[in-house]
């Protein structure tokens, strides 16, 4: 029978869990992970135009603007690999501007995926991560502390991750999230992000394993 690869979009705020879902999610399910944040640390890390021009508005925890993002975005989803393998949207729509975008260019998830996590449990999740800039892989200090020495000592923290900046991270995602799930709320599923990583990821499997198989008997009964 036929299968359409699958299309999702993964929201929350900041820190928590979206990237470290992702990485478990490509493991299992193959799909081009487009992170608008990791893009956006990439183009900055390699100096860029766009890393220039988004440098200061990320590091003192705004948003960078609609149309740099915009352009970034859609020039990925639409590269031949995220077409054949699917794709997972990690960071994107954050405006109402930005799904605006999406929804005029026909480009809709199957499913739009909202981790929930109670606001004082972020803040500690963004002061204790640190990233390998060798693997991308992510840790925290005390949940999930590096597997190494080696590691350790290369371990790098987020210029965005003090607590102020936090704050005003999640502000920011607060004043955005109703507008852009009004957009997504046929297809929204909320789940609860303040579990053991592997809890988390154990119901969003599930979740994506219906969605692929409805979809599979939807487009072979046309
Ligand atoms: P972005 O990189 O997207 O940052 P964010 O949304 O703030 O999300 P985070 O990366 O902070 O967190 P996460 O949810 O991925 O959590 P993680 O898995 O790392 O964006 C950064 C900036 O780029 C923005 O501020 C903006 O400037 C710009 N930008 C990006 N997209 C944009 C857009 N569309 N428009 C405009 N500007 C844009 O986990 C966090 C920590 O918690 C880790 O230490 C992890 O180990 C730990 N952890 C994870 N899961 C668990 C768990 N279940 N239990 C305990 N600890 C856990």
């Amino acid at each position: 029978s036929k299968s359409e690869p699958l299309k999702v979009m993964i929201s929350g705020a900041p820190a928590s869990g979206k990237g470290t879902q992702c990485e478990l999610i490509v493991n299992k399910f193959g799909l081009v992970h487009v992170s608008t944040g990791d893009l956006l640390r990439a183009e900055v890390s390699a100096g860029t135009e766009i890393g220039n021009k988004a440098k200061e508005f990320m590091n003192s925890g705004r948003l960078v603007p609609d149309e740099i993002v915009t352009a970034m975005v859609t020039a990925r989803l639409s590269r031949q690999d995220a077409k054949e393998r699917g794709w997972l949207l990690d960071g994107y729509p954050r405006t109402s501007a930005q799904a605006d975008s999406l929804e005029k260019l026909n480009i809709r998830p199957y499913v739009y995926i909202v981790l929930d996590v109670p606001d004082e449990i972020l803040i500690d999740r963004c002061v204790g991560r640190r990233l390998d800039p060798v693997t991308g892989k992510i840790y925290h200090l005390k949940n999930f502390p590096p597997e190494t020495e080696e590691i350790k000592a290369r371990l790098v923290t987020r210029p965005d991750d003090t607590e102020e900046k936090v704050k005003s991270r999640l502000q920011i995602y607060k004043q955005n999230a109703e507008a852009i799930s009004s957009t997504y709320s046929s297809i929204m599923k909320k789940i609860d992000g303040n579990r053991p990583k592997e809890i988390v990821f154990k119901e969003i499997d599930s979740l994506l394993s219906q969605v692929k198989e409805d979809h599979t008997l939807a487009i072979n009964s046309v």
